[in-house]
């Protein structure tokens, strides 16, 4: 067969495409051109191109971990590394260290733990129940901004029991404002030339000071534990005593924080967008509404969550993975190829290409999910349809060994919040033509979402 070049929107001379992204939220602009040219098209930002791959097909090809490997190098995860280094989730493809703290923390984030983080999780999730059964059916509750302060409370206690309180105190938490501010900023890094960079003295002031704010934090939460070391067997515990089997290492003081940091920063920011999301499909979709509630109602009734709750709950599961299939709060990630590749028999990738895995394109592939593929239909993640979808369909978690380590957290600290809000709550849009809009910085959360959540008294 004969290669044929990779679409690419015409874009303009020296910036290339850069104005063709809507800076709010690039993400749309990627939906868009993938309507416009297809499986996989190119893009350039002053003179350095990705592409983008947003079909099944394609995507089989490139989560083939024998022929492409994740990348961090020319993209925002090369910027984020001034803070988190090589910890896991910016670390080069095969740096050492990787592998080192990949095999200590897996058994920290395997399902036992988990189980026994069911208790602590719960803590925090009665902060909020009780916040919102405070304000009562006339305030309009930001969904987002309440679960950021969930997501970032429970990764800090869960993990290194640390009460961070969000739910005490006015406005953004300091770190999740500086935090924002930090991803923004090497989102912008990644796309502009060095030079400039270098001349933006007012903006690089403000990275490094938002660095240093979050890493106080996290040197905070390693001071205390090491003043009051307790019993805790979290993932704190497994970093600073841990030992890898395979090469006798430990994690260094330095490589922790960088992990402490990836942690509070992975472990909030994308469950908080899911949570908000899942509000969104399930208010707007009066029947699915009714049928969660039904199913929330039937299994736990009046009792508090249990650990024993969480596998019997079908159809709840079913609307968690609607959402993300839809709406990934990591809409992307990047791969590159070992050598130089063709894919889908036509397209030239050259060694050291990237390549932007089009995750909330791939999700809407009609070859798998059908013409109906635009619209939130958890019936379609019901009674086996899951399983048997075929491989690399449903990638919101990512791909292969560099996939999201904290996913059963995630996903328990969802089913739990997500059970216990409809148990105890009447919930309903303010706005009830809302129409979606999106927050991106690497995640994307809803816009200007607004709820009202009213005790409910139909159940006592
Ligand atoms: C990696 C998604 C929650 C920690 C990833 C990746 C994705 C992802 C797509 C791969 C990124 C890439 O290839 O560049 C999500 C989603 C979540 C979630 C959608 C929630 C709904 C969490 C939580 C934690 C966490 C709660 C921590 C407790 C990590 C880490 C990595 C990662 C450390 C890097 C893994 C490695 O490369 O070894 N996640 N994540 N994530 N995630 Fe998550």
């Amino acid at each position: 067969a004969s290669l044929v070049p990779i679409p690419h929107p015409p874009g303009y001379p020296l910036v290339g495409n850069i104005f063709d992204l809507d800076p709010e939220a690039p993400l749309l602009a990627l939906e868009d051109f993938a309507k416009v040219y297809g499986e996989i098209y190119s893009l350039t930002f002053f003179g350095n191109t990705v592409n983008v791959v947003n079909s099944h097909a394609l995507a089989l090809e490139i989560l083939d971990e024998r022929r492409f490997h994740k990348t961090v190098h020319n993209n925002a995860l090369e910027e984020i590394r001034a803070l988190t280094g090589d910890a896991l989730f910016t670390a080069y493809h095969g740096e050492e260290t990787w592998g080192v703290a990949h095999r200590i923390l897996i058994p920290a984030f395997g399902p036992a733990s988990i189980i026994g983080m069911f208790d602590d999780m719960y803590d925090i999730l009665s902060q909020l129940v009780l916040k919102w059964e405070r304000f009562g059916p006339k305030h309009p509750i930001d969904p987002a901004d309440d679960f950021t302060r969930l997501a970032f409370d429970t990764i800090a206690y869960c993990a290194m029991g640390h009460r961070l309180n969000s739910f005490y105190t006015e406005g953004v938490p300091p770190f999740v404002e500086a935090m924002g501010s930090f991803l923004r900023e090497s989102d912008g890094r990644a796309n502009r030339p060095r030079l400039l960079t270098w001349l933006m003295r007012k903006s690089n002031a403000k990275f490094e000071e938002d660095r240093r704010m979050m890493n106080d934090l996290a040197r905070q939460i390693v001071e205390d534990r090491k003043a009051n070391p307790g019993s805790r067997k979290d993932l704190l515990t497994a970093m600073l005593n841990g030992h890898d089997a395979q090469t006798g290492k430990t994690l260094t003081a330095e490589n922790i924080m960088q992990q402490m940091n990836t942690f509070l920063i992975a472990g909030h920011e994308t469950t908080s967008g899911f949570l908000s999301f899942i509000m969104f499909y399930v208010l707007s979709n009066p029947e699915v509404h009714a049928k969660l509630r039904a199913e929330v109602d039937a299994v736990v009734g009046q009792e508090r969550m249990r650990p024993e709750h969480l596998s019997r709950l079908p159809y709840m599961t079913a609307v968690m993975r609607e959402t993300m299939r839809l709406k990934s709060t990591i809409p992307l990630f990047m791969v590159t190829p070992f050598e130089d590749e063709v894919i889908g028999g036509k397209y030239l990738i050259k060694k050291g290409t990237n390549i932007m895995v089009g995750v909330s394109n791939i999700h809407r592939d009609k070859e798998v999910y059908g013409e109906d593929a635009e619209e939130f239909k958890p019936g379609r993640m019901l009674d086996g349809k899951f399983e048997a979808l075929p491989p690399k369909a449903w990638i919101p978690f990512g791909n292969g060994q560099r996939a999201c380590i904290g996913r059963a957290f995630a996903w328990q600290e969802t089913q739990l919040a997500v059970a216990t809000l409809f148990q105890k709550f009447d919930l309903r849009l303010v706005d009830p033509d809302y129409k979606l809009q999106l927050n991106q910085t690497l995640t994307i959360k809803p816009k200007n979402l607004r709820i009202y959540a009213t005790p409910r008294t139909d159940t006592t």
